[in-house]
């Protein structure tokens, strides 16, 4: 297992890319995937996370290349996919797991969806519950150690048979999702009525973007989507598409930048759709301004941007209800900027980060007291005593990528030399992080 050896207090100051956003990955060669004719997409990221999407599809009869920085996929339509002859290994992604859940839910022929450590102890009845609602044979898997009522992976789908359709369905979601959402648009692709679905708070609307400028008839008002194939004569044909930058990795140099002082990043051609962007959001409330550049708009209607931060003095804030949502996947990194800000900052709403990839309020709680920031846990977030004295640590990512990148921004921004251990899951989502702080100028090394 590798470890990084961290030593702090150098600033950081250039310009830097990261891969491309996991999110909208996914999604982009999934439906390519299901197209009538071939794509092609700039920029999708080689993290593990869309490699296991990618290779579910190949699975499946879908024939993807990859060249550089270009992917051409050679879609069967949304009819065409094949019965795989093992099971779909799914790795550390959730995201794969539950959008293609909702694919097979539709499918003529059964499979099997298995998942790494991490991903077989995340709950799944958020998808099986709506997903048997509207008429799919699909289950997962019960374990005793755990939560009796709930259901993990492995999961399984037997098929539809001849003359079975799924159904539409009307459905309030009890947590924002764009997993849960997503699995329950793509299966109502094939349903035979409306798909009506209403979310708390608005999470990440990628698909709802890439279906409607794929012609689908698809409709957004507020926190309700409906989908409504009848319609519809069905299908869609490639396209040529670009990924932007991953904003949730980006936020990763942000931060660095804003935690060690002299700092000044530029990060380029980053995505920054209003629902991913509540980090933006909560580091203006704590007194911080990221310059935008904007770059127009990439492929399936995804703004993107330059972004550019100079470091400097931050307030403590508060972080909760719909801003966690669009800053889900930051606010592991919201904990580090908050240690480094002066004063007690807050993290409410927040329980569906303690079933991510790890119990990330647990885990940030661990990073956090290992540097010697105060910090109280609580059910559904954090209380963080920032802008005090801290002092170098060891410690484990538990195998969260974002753990791990957390805790080494917190240990460029503390004297001395820190190590993280078991960083290998930053593959992932952020290929190259190790050689992109180095760039931009940090004393950080793989050992
Ligand atoms: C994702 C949605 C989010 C996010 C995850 C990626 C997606 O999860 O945490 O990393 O691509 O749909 P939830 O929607 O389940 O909160």
């Amino acid at each position: 297992m590798k470890v990084w050896r961290v030593r702090g207090g150098k600033p950081l100051r250039g310009r830097a890319a990261v891969p491309g956003d996991k999110s909208i990955g996914h999604r982009a060669l999934l439906f390519a995937g299901l197209a009538r004719t071939p794509s092609i997409l700039h920029g999708v990221s080689r993290g593990e996370d869309n490699e296991s999407t990618a290779q579910a599809l190949r699975e499946m009869g879908v024939r993807i290349e990859r060249d550089g920085d270009t992917t051409r996929v050679e879609g069967l339509g949304l009819r065409g996919l094949r019965m795989p002859k093992g099971v779909l290994n799914c790795g550390n992604s959730g995201t794969t797991m539950r959008l293609v859940a909702g694919l097979l839910s539709a499918q003529r022929f059964g499979t099997r969806l298995v998942g790494d450590a991490s991903l077989s102890q995340r709950p799944m009845n958020r998808i099986l519950g709506p997903l048997q609602a509207r008429g799919a044979y699909i289950e997962g898997t019960r374990d005793q150690t755990r939560d009796e009522d709930e259901r993990y992976a492995p999961l399984s789908v037997a098929p539809l048979l001849e003359g079975e359709t799924l159904l539409g369905i009307q459905y309030e979601m009890p947590v924002a999702s764009a997993q849960v959402k997503s699995c329950l648009l793509i299966s109502g692709l094939y349903a035979n009525g409306p798909t009506l679905l209403r979310e708390p708070f608005i999470s990440r609307d990628h698909t709802e973007r890439m279906l409607a400028s794929l012609g689908v008839p698809l409709q957004t008002m507020g926190t309700e989507v409906a989908l409504d194939p009848r319609e519809w004569e069905g299908g869609w044909d490639g396209f040529e598409w670009t990924v932007p930058g991953d904003f949730s990795s980006a936020a990763f140099l942000l931060g660095a930048a804003l935690a060690v002082p002299g700092s000044r990043v530029v990060v380029e051609g980053v995505g920054v759709n209003p629902t991913r962007t509540g980090f933006l959001d909560a580091l203006r409330m704590m007194g911080v301004a990221v310059q935008h550049s904007p770059r127009g708009e990439c492929g399936g209607a995804e703004p993107w941007a330059d972004l550019e931060l100079e470091g400097r003095g931050l307030r403590a804030s508060v972080a909760a209800d719909e801003m966690v949502v669009r800053m889900i996947d930051e606010v592991p990194i919201w904990c580090v900027i908050a240690a480094v800000a002066r004063g007690k900052s807050e993290l409410l709403d927040a329980k569906e980060l303690r079933v991510k990839e790890s119990d990330r309020i647990a885990a940030m709680s661990r990073v956090l007291n290992a540097f010697g920031v105060p910090v109280e846990e609580r059910e559904d977030g954090l209380l963080i005593e920032g802008g005090g004295p801290r002092r170098a640590a060891h410690v484990k990512s538990e195998g969260d990528h974002r753990i791990a990148m957390s805790a080494a921004i917190l240990a460029l921004a503390t004297e001395g030399e820190s190590t993280i251990e078991d960083v290998d899951c930053v593959e992932t989502s952020f290929p190259g992080f190790v050689a992109c702080l180095k760039a931009l100028g940090a004393d950080i090394e793989i050992a």
